[in-house]
């Protein structure tokens, strides 16, 4: 198949190609998960794959041409889609045409074969916002010394990338009225894709002095817990997205902490876990135990930091069981 999918574009319908995040610094995501994120989101709108590249981060799509204005907004929330760029092909007349490069994508016409390509941004990435939303750039408020003061994030050593909490959130696939909480909330980078997306996120630290930023990100939702004896009811969300502490020191908390994480979930809700690939095996069956199934995982790279994002199930409950429809 052509990379533009032989440019046949189906009545009703515009063509487009989306270019991926490639790897930076030593962080990102493989082709894979950035197109299951993204397939996860457009779906919806009713995106059909025309072609794909993975070796240069790039997918071709077609979509009902009436969800172009959704897509863009949509194209949004996505941690690792850059741009989007519509195909509109049309005959060639023997017009002149005129393309330049922008970033990885191009932008203006295009002569191939007997069609002229028009190449148009409709969606790019805003650096600046993102960039803005970096957890070493915003501000977070903290308890010290009696008093509420503002520090940035990076001070206080718990960084998830805003691109990776986008990622976690986008993957979990809960709607957007969903309850969903943050058990290990840190500076609440999670907090903030959630809200983004109209979800009730409610969440939780065992650091003290995190809690006014986090009352004030989660619209008051914010307790200091510990996660192994979480103070909400059994199936009080529909998910829980964490990223749990690394240290080796905290990994028994953490294993200790999955049959909680598995109680508040309704059945068949989700949960996500955010660990570094160390963790993995240890992580993986303590959820199993707890009575969590595995949907997926996705590699992770975080600054020489291998992670995992475990995207885990909770079975519906049985007929006669609490829960059952
Ligand atoms: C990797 S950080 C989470 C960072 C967070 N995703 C963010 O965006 O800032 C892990 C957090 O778990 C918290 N933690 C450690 N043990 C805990 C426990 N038993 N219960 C709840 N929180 C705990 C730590 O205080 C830390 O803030």
């Amino acid at each position: 198949m052509h990379k533009y999918g032989g440019l046949g574009v189906p009545p009703g319908r515009r063509l487009y190609q989306v270019y991926f995040h490639t790897s930076r610094g030593g962080c990102g995501i493989d082709y894979e998960a950035a197109r299951y994120e993204f397939a996860i989101v457009m779906r919806p709108l009713g995106m059909v794959v025309a072609a794909e590249t993975p070796a240069h981060m790039r997918v071709c799509f077609s979509l009902p041409t009436s969800a172009e204005s959704s897509m863009a907004e949509r194209a949004s929330l996505l941690g690792y889609t850059e741009a989007i760029v519509r195909l509109a092909p049309r005959p060639f007349r023997g017009e002149r045409w005129r393309i330049r490069k922008v970033g990885r994508w191009l932008v203006g016409t295009q002569r191939w074969r007997d069609q002229l390509v028009e190449f148009t941004e409709v969606y790019v990435e805003d650096r600046r916002a993102s960039l803005a939303n970096a957890p070493h750039r915003r501000p977070f408020l903290i308890a010290r010394n009696g008093r509420v003061v503002s520090v940035k994030g990076e001070r206080l050593h718990r960084r998830l990338s805003h691109r990776d909490a986008a990622f976690l959130v986008n993957i979990a696939e809960v709607r957007s009225a969903a309850a969903v909480l943050d058990p290990f909330a840190g500076i609440g980078g999670i907090v903030l894709q959630c809200r983004a997306r109209s979800i009730r996120v409610t969440c939780g630290d065992i650091d003290d002095t995190l809690r006014p930023g986090l009352a004030q990100l989660a619209d008051r939702r914010a307790t200091v817990l510990d996660a192994r004896r979480l103070p909400f009811a059994t199936a009080a969300f529909d998910a829980v997205i964490t990223e749990p502490p690394y240290h080796p020191r905290d990994r028994a908390a953490v294993i200790a902490s999955l049959p909680e994480l598995t109680r508040v979930v309704a059945p068949g809700g989700r949960v996500v876990l955010f660990i570094s690939e160390e963790m993995d095996s240890g992580t993986l069956r303590a959820a199993t135990d707890a009575g969590l199934e595995l949907e997926r995982q996705f590699a992770v790279r975080r600054q020489g930091l291998q992670s995992r994002a475990l995207l885990l199930d909770k079975p519906p409950a049985a007929a006669g069981e609490p829960g059952a429809a």
